[in-house]
């Protein structure tokens, strides 16, 4: 039966791991997935979803099946934090949101349903983007193609290459766009260019599907999510997922969401009802933990408190490390000015370093990120920076 199987290329992100896990260099640096690391090097466990847990501890429940869509609470929050308590969308009914398995489970949820209603509709993701995105769509069935994003000459957004895309697509085009902090580069349109963009898709009847998986990385968690503001002032229909793995450090709990606006209440209902089919064919209801914990957290005003407080932490440190990294990149001999790498957003810098480049890092020295040059400064530290820059140097 599996003789003619053939064996799968190693995940380009995930498949890091695994060679950074057996690698014996003592000195190696693992810059490629994208998580926050403190300055230890440990994986915070945050100290809201410490006591979320405690309460929940202290008053244990049985664990009975979820509703398809997820505990309700926590759909509820995911919305208000989103979309905003006082979103006229919210307060009609406009929005269906399920729980889904990480912000990765809500863009299969989204893909699938979409799928099943616009088969032949081609999905546009940004050249280049989050390595798994075009996996995921072309999984579900649709050919994928790309929207321009990146202007390497520039280090920046090649806008007027993007509107160009976007004229050209097809009405009815499924546009993946990243909500905020760009995955990998690290360049997120400002405001007038999101709202050129926002215009555009209107006019052109394109349907846009928002991945915000660093909401709180960039700028804080009201700025970062303002282009959602934007979206439903345009009365678009459109797709938002969720994810909470990074800003509440519990990637393994895969804690996400999708939610879907639409026109009205009554569309938005129907639009659950198909949802909850999606996900009942592939998992039939999501786990009860990681969801549960959010949920107290977002919904207890000490805890909330508590978070926005932590999360601005994570956000300060990395954006000392882009600073330190500059600075250190210079000073151990770079000739090229890397001061762009301030100007990006998130846990990622696009460094421009080659694949060749990356890969000499990760074999020669043990500093492994993405073949596309990608790193994760999230995972730098005032004990590593120095020989990460050092190795950087070297290869350069
Ligand atoms: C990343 O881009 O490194 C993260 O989103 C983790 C992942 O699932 O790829």
């Amino acid at each position: 039966l599996f003789a003619a199987v053939e064996m799968a290329p190693r995940d380009p992100i995930l498949g890091l791991n695994e060679q950074f896990n057996a690698d014996p260099n003592p000195n190696k640096v693992n810059l490629g997935v994208g998580v926050y690391y403190d300055d230890n090097g440990k994986l915070p466990l945050l100290k809201c979803v410490a006591a979320a847990e405690k309460q929940m501890l202290e008053a244990p429940k049985a664990r009975g099946y979820l509703p398809i869509d997820g505990i309700a609470a926590y759909d509820r929050a995911v919305q208000t934090l989103v979309f905003g308590a006082d979103s006229a969308a919210v307060k009609d009914g406009r929005i269906a949101t399920v729980q889904g398995i990480g912000g990765t489970g809500g863009l299969k949820i989204g893909a699938d349903f979409l799928k099943k209603l616009n088969p032949n509709a081609q999905v546009l993701i940004s050249d280049p983007s989050w390595e798994n995105h075009r996996a995921l769509f072309e999984s579900a069935g649709f050919t994928v193609g790309t929207y321009a994003y990146y202007d390497a000459a520039k280090r920046g957004i090649n806008f007027d290459g993007l509107l160009t895309s976007l004229n050209a697509a097809a009405a009815g085009t499924v546009v993946v766009l990243h909500a905020c902090c760009h995955n990998p580069t690290g360049y997120d349109l400002s405001a007038e260019q999101w709202k050129q963009v926002v215009e555009l898709l209107k006019a052109r009847s394109l349907v846009p599907f928002l991945d915000m998986a660093y909401q709180g990385f960039g700028e804080g968690i009201a700025e970062d999510g303002a282009v959602i503001g934007l979206f439903l002032a345009s009365g678009l229909d459109f797709f938002v997922s969720t994810s909470f793995s990074k800003s509440f450090s519990l990637y393994g709990e895969r804690v996400g969401a999708l939610s879907v606006v639409a026109q009205s209440k009554d569309d938005a209902d129907r639009v659950l009802s198909q949802l909850k089919r999606v996900i009942r064919t592939n998992y039939s209801n999501p786990p009860t933990h990681g969801a549960q914990v959010v949920a107290t957290v977002l919904t207890t005003p000490e805890l909330r408190q508590l978070w926005e407080q932590e999360l601005a932490e994570m956000r300060v440190r990395i954006k000392q490390m882009r600073g330190q990294l500059v600075e250190k990149l210079r000073s151990a001999g770079v000739k090229q000015d890397m001061s762009f790498v301030t100007t990006q957003k998130g846990m990622f810098s696009y460094s421009g370093l080659s694949k060749e480049q990356m890969q000499r890092l990760r074999s020669e020295f043990g500093v492994y990120g993405v073949d596309s040059g990608r790193i994760c400064v999230a995972a730098l530290n005032s004990k590593n920076i120095d020989y990460v820059t050092a190795c950087i140097a070297k290869v350069c």
